[in-house]
């Protein structure tokens, strides 16, 4: 599987691999476990450990363990370690902000090694006097600022565990996050700059802090951005600014355990609600760290632009950790890429002379759409690799970004990985795979994955069945935040070894491999939906629409959309008395919007008389996402779509 990698001998005699894990592992492929396994300790001695872990893995699915007996603290590898070095004096981060109105034009910053160290050991200095201590939860609610990688390291710093929320969730999705994950601390903005507008940031955690479940939040730190006028909260609220001025730096990172958890990130599941995907110190460092240097062909000269926002696990893991591990310069860019000009991505990739770019398919759609002619205005002849991820890329989207802004010289990465794998899983190697549009190809060294069907036995070639992985890798999640049993029954019953009956790792996604072994992920099997590479639990939108008072029942699901990935239709029922209308529909889009954020808004509302069900009273999901495809069933928006006739001729499935 990974005879692409044959390993050198020096690795299998370096692999730590205790008698117990390898039978753990099962007997069968026993050769190629061990050379997996000696594939990760490699991996890991890149990594400054304070105490040297004395066993890899301690696997009992489940519960994986890894570089047991392992300290460190992953500020010293991504910050500490640069500065014994030339990398001392090189860029770490390249900030550039939305041009705002009045504001100055090219709002910029730079920050080397030395000077994004000085930052964090200071800014670790504020979240200590005001009370963070080791295994405490701090809430990030960041613009895409220099301030947010900061906060991040300065968390990791003292062995806080950081959990992001993405600045565009509402302030009731912040809430339920701040509440499942008992924040000490949130760090926030008074605003952030998208398109021109100012995201009113802190009225947000204001009005999620309002709520008496938020009553763990003892403190609010408050980036000043934007500068316009927010209200304070004495004694609660605090000025980063001066919290700086006043701090007394931590320069002695706090050793934590391999597996003490770094952060908290959450993700939607086929349930209302929201999941807080558990990622550890020590294993998730060595994911990123490794994966980032093989995948992006790591350079000391690159300039690397990842364009996710740190408010998503692609951002944790390629805007911040896995290239600081690598001591590589990031480029971070706060705004939206078509504003204030349809080329203001190109304008950028210009005058960074950015050299790798990771970015979403969804994006690149929108680019070619907006036409060739602002990608040619402009010279792009820096870059030399070019990176997509979050959903499956289409062949016809694949090749304008290879011919058009790759300039037909540049290899791109199709790099698949979710939430809870922490890091690229599968991925061409550039160099060393040629790669084909619209195909990750074949697993990363170290990483086993399989296209099984749901008895757990291997597809023929070309034959579609479900993505597992066989094996552990060190930075998979670990739990979810607070319900361990979540863990178990998401990802770890649906699957297994017909073999052995051990349980395996389901992904959520359907997937086949082609006669060459190509691996080609066709995109989920379960209630999630992709939208602009945001996902989201069809269950979670539902629950949003029950909330509002006309509202009986609502059926969410996904229909392809040619720039989104997907776009999301949802099926309502009214309750008795209430009038179908443009008004009410609008007003169920909005509902949503505030209960999740903006990006989870349904593109359509479909009024129905009553849903499809089976017998036994589920939702005929296939059915509505066939109708939903197939487009309108009526042609009047206000109409009612009649579900009964067809409900009583489906049989159960
Ligand atoms: C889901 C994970 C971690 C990346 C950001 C999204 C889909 C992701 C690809 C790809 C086809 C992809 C999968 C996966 N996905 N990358 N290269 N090709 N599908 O992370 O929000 O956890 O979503 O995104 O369906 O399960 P996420």
């Amino acid at each position: 599987m990974n005879d692409r990698f044959p390993p050198p001998a020096r690795f299998a005699q370096r692999a730590r691999v205790n008698a117990d894990t390898a039978e753990a592992l099962g007997l069968h492929g026993l050769h190629d476990d061990i050379r997996r396994l000696a594939y990760w300790s490699e991996a890991a001695d890149a990594l400054v450990w304070r105490t040297r872990w004395h066993t890899l893995v301690d696997w009992q699915p489940p519960r994986s363990k890894w570089f047991v007996g392992g300290t460190l603290n992953a500020t010293e590898t991504c910050l500490d370690q640069h500065l014994h070095t030339w990398r001392r004096n090189k860029a770490a981060l390249i900030w550039e902000g939305e041009p705002m109105q009045g504001g100055r034009p090219q709002d910029t910053r730079t920050l080397t090694y030395q000077q994004l160290f000085d930052e964090v050991v200071r800014f670790a200095g504020v979240l200590r006097s005001l009370g963070v201590q080791t295994g405490d939860r701090v809430c990030l609610y960041m613009p895409l600022v220099p301030e947010a990688v900061i906060a991040m390291l300065a968390c990791a710093r003292l062995g806080a565990t950081h959990s992001v929320v993405f600045g565009g969730f509402s302030a009731e999705a912040l809430r339920d996050r701040i509440h499942d994950a008992g924040c000490k601390v949130v760090v926030t903005a008074d605003g952030g700059a998208r398109k021109g507008q100012v995201v009113h940031l802190k009225d947000t955690v204001d009005a999620a802090l309002a709520d008496p479940r938020t009553g763990c939040v003892q403190k609010v730190v408050v980036v000043r951005r934007t500068g316009h006028a927010v209200a304070m909260t004495a004694g609660r609220d605090v000025w980063w600014d001066d919290a700086m001025a006043q701090a007394r730096p931590v320069t002695e990172a706090v050793a934590v355990d391999a597996e003490h958890p770094l952060f908290i990130l959450y993700t939607s599941g086929t349930t209302g609600k929201p999941k807080g995907v558990v990622h550890s110190t020590g294993g998730y460092l060595t994911g990123v760290a490794r994966s980032y240097r093989f995948v992006f062909d790591h350079k000391d000269e690159d300039i690397f632009w990842c364009s996710a926002d740190v408010g998503w696990v692609t951002g944790h893991s390629y805007v911040v950790y896995g290239p600081l591990a690598n001591g590589a310069t990031v480029f971070l860019y706060e705004g939206a890429p078509v504003y204030p000009a349809p080329d203001r991505f190109w304008d950028i990739i210009e005058r960074n002379r950015i050299s790798v770019l990771y970015t979403a398919p969804t994006a690149i759609r929108t680019f070619m759409r907006l036409g060739d002619h602002h990608v040619r205005a402009h010279d792009l002849s820096s870059l030399r690799l070019l990176g997509s991820v979050g959903e499956p890329i289409n062949p016809e989207a694949w090749r304008w970004y290879h011919d058009v802004v790759g300039g037909g010289r540049c290899p791109i990465v199709d790099t698949w990985w979710q939430t809870e794998t922490g890091s690229i899983m599968a991925s061409p190697l550039p160099g060393l795979t040629t790669a084909k549009p619209g195909s990750c190809m074949h697993p990363l060294p170290g990483v086993d994955l399989a296209v099984v069907r749901p008895d757990g036995h291997e597809c023929a070639p070309d034959e579609q069945g479900l993505l597992v992985s066989r094996r552990p890798w060190p930075s998979m999640m670990r739990t979810v935040w607070g319900d361990d049993e979540r863990f178990r029954q998401t990802y770890w019953v649906q699957l297994k070894d017909p073999v052995t009956g051990a349980p395996w790792y389901f992904t959520g996604d359907g997937a086949r491999r082609d006669k060459d072994g190509a691996l080609w992920v066709i995109g989920r099997v379960d209630d999630v939906v992709n939208v602009s590479g945001h996902r989201l639990g069809t269950a979670e939108v539902e629950s949003a629409l029950v909330l509002h008072k006309a509202v009986a029942e609502a059926a969410v699901v996904g229909r392809p959309d040619d720039v989104k990935g997907q776009g999301i239709v949802a099926f309502v029922t009214l309750k008795a008395n209430q009038t179908p209308t443009e008004a009410l529909k609008k007003e169920l889009m909005a509902q949503v919007a505030a209960e999740i954020g903006s990006f989870a808004r349904p593109d359509d509302v479909r009024w129905a008389n009553a849903l499809p069900k089976t017998r036994s009273g589920k939702i005929m999901r296939r059915l509505l996402r066939e109708l939903a495809t197939k487009g309108r069933v009526e042609g009047d928006m206000t109409s009612l779509e009649d579900f009964s006739a067809i409900a009583a001729l489906q049989s159960e499935d």
